[in-house]
């Protein structure tokens, strides 16, 4: 990998640095007291800077990278495209976008009939609650506390974390609690417990809300940003049976939980989930889909919905809406993903490596209070007190972040969490050598 570093100069560096600072405004902060991390190059699980050192991508970038950095079948499809077609109005056909819809399809199974394309996943979910308000004819939306659904009108109104607060200006949000037995709303202490009074709190908040003005449920797959959230056994089967009897609609997004992280293509899918083949009626994605390498993301629309809208015109719209590049580069992740066994692989780096690798880490670190997570969507609890399950100050996560990096892991930090979230590709060495600096990092941390 040294020739890719011929050409570093930290000057370079140090100019990204102060360029980024003097005139880049940057996402859900306060902008004075930024020091952001600049990064130089990156391939597969690796990310380096300017002075040449290397750091093992255990974020994904925003849980992202599924395929990796720099994969060579996606960045010459996109080089490909780019020079035959780079864009083309949302109107006309083109071939690379129908392979892209073809193949999403094919991975979502039978019960869906089309996609549309978004720019990314806020713009997907804002698109499915379109969709499922215009064929309901009904308004509200319902929406888990511990969720994140994106940064736009409907999709940060849906959101239940801090995000939502500042920016309540779309109508028509209701919110409940999904189930987390780890810190349970309903005092449960078995996950059976928890399904069942989860459901029941739902059905009362559909019933106190008149099930009849609910357009639809929307629910992360696996809550993600809130805590890698697994729902118990039968917990998607009972929102299923509560959208049917009340003319609901199921909406999954699979925003950060598709197209591989959990180890199979789509969350709903994997047998710990869903094991009563339950189907959601919309579903949303971006991010591992191309792995962000183009900005991109869409919703898979249920043959019923879809046909809705044969005659109805859709009132929804964008200019870049199934972008050739971004296109091009979904069906070289999709195809590459498929001819790598990258999916089976994150599911065997998460039964054999990640989850046995946490746990023996959990057995050792008493700030560890939960490890939660399958394939590679992993979250650790961190916490003052095993007994009373006092989450870390924000103190202890800096720290571990700057122990982290000293040693060459870049980690993904969410409230009193460290989200083990590395690409799908990541190697059992790459794992190892992980883990090594998370033992060492909460060694550092503990004393
Ligand atoms: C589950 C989920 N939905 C939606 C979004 C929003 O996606 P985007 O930032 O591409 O708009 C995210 C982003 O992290 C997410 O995790």
């Amino acid at each position: 990998m040294s020739d890719l570093h011929s050409d570093l100069d930290p000057a370079d560096g140090t100019r990204a640095y102060d360029l980024d600072r003097a005139h880049v405004f940057h996402s859900w902060s306060a902008q004075g007291s930024l020091h952001p991390f600049v990064v130089a190059g990156a391939h597969g699980c690796e990310v380096w800077d300017y002075d040449g050192k290397h750091y093992l991508d255990f974020s994904s970038q925003l849980v992202n990278m599924n395929i990796g950095h720099t994969h060579p079948k996606v960045v010459a499809a996109i080089q490909e495209q780019a020079a035959l077609l780079p864009m083309i109005a949302p109107a006309h056909a083109n071939l690379a976008r129908g392979e892209a819809a073809s193949r999403i399809l094919a991975k979502a199974g039978s019960a869906f009939g089309k996609v549309f394309f978004t720019n990314g996943g806020a713009d997907a979910n804002e698109n499915a609650i379109r969709m499922a308000r215009l064929t309901t004819g009904r308004d509200k939306v319902l929406s888990q506390y511990r969720s994140y659904h994106g940064n736009t009108g409907a999709a940060v109104v849906a959101t239940g974390d801090w995000r939502r607060v500042p920016n309540e200006y779309s109508r028509g949000h209701v919110h409940f609690f999904g189930p987390f037995l780890y810190r349970s709303e309903f005092w449960a202490s078995t996950p059976e417990e928890e399904c069942a009074r989860a459901l029941h709190h739902l059905e009362r908040v559909i019933v106190s809300e008149g099930a009849s003005s609910i357009a639809a449920i929307l629910l992360e797959g696996v809550p993600g940003t809130a805590g890698v959230l697994i729902p118990p056994p039968g917990y998607l089967a009972g929102v299923r049976a509560l959208c049917d009897r009340h003319g609901i609609l199921l909406i999954l997004d699979e925003v950060m939980s598709g197209f591989g992280r959990t180890g199979t293509w789509f969350s709903w899918q994997h047998p710990d989930i869903n094991q009563d083949d339950v189907t959601p009626d919309l579903i949303t994605f971006a991010k591992g889909v191309n792995s962000g390498y183009v900005p991109a993301g869409g919703v898979i629309i249920s043959e019923s919905i879809a046909s809705a809208f044969d005659d109805q015109v859709f009132p929804g719209g964008l200019t870049y809406s199934g972008h050739p590049l971004a296109m091009a580069a979904i069906v070289a992740t999709i195809d590459a993903m498929e001819e790598e066994g990258i999916v089976e692989h994150a599911a065997m780096i998460g039964r054999d490596v990640l989850g046995p690798g946490l746990l023996a880490l959990a057995a050792k670190h008493p700030l560890i209070g939960e490890v939660r997570g399958t394939g590679v969507f992993w979250a650790l609890d961190l916490v003052t007190d095993r007994e009373t399950r006092e989450p870390v100050p924000s103190s202890t996560i800096g720290e571990l972040k700057g122990e982290l990096m000293a040693r060459g892991l870049l980690p993904f930090l969410s409230d009193n969490r460290l989200h083990v979230v590395p690409p799908c590709i990541v190697t059992v060495e790459e794992c190892v050598r992980a883990l090594a600096i998370y033992d060492e990092a909460f060694t550092a941390v503990e004393n």
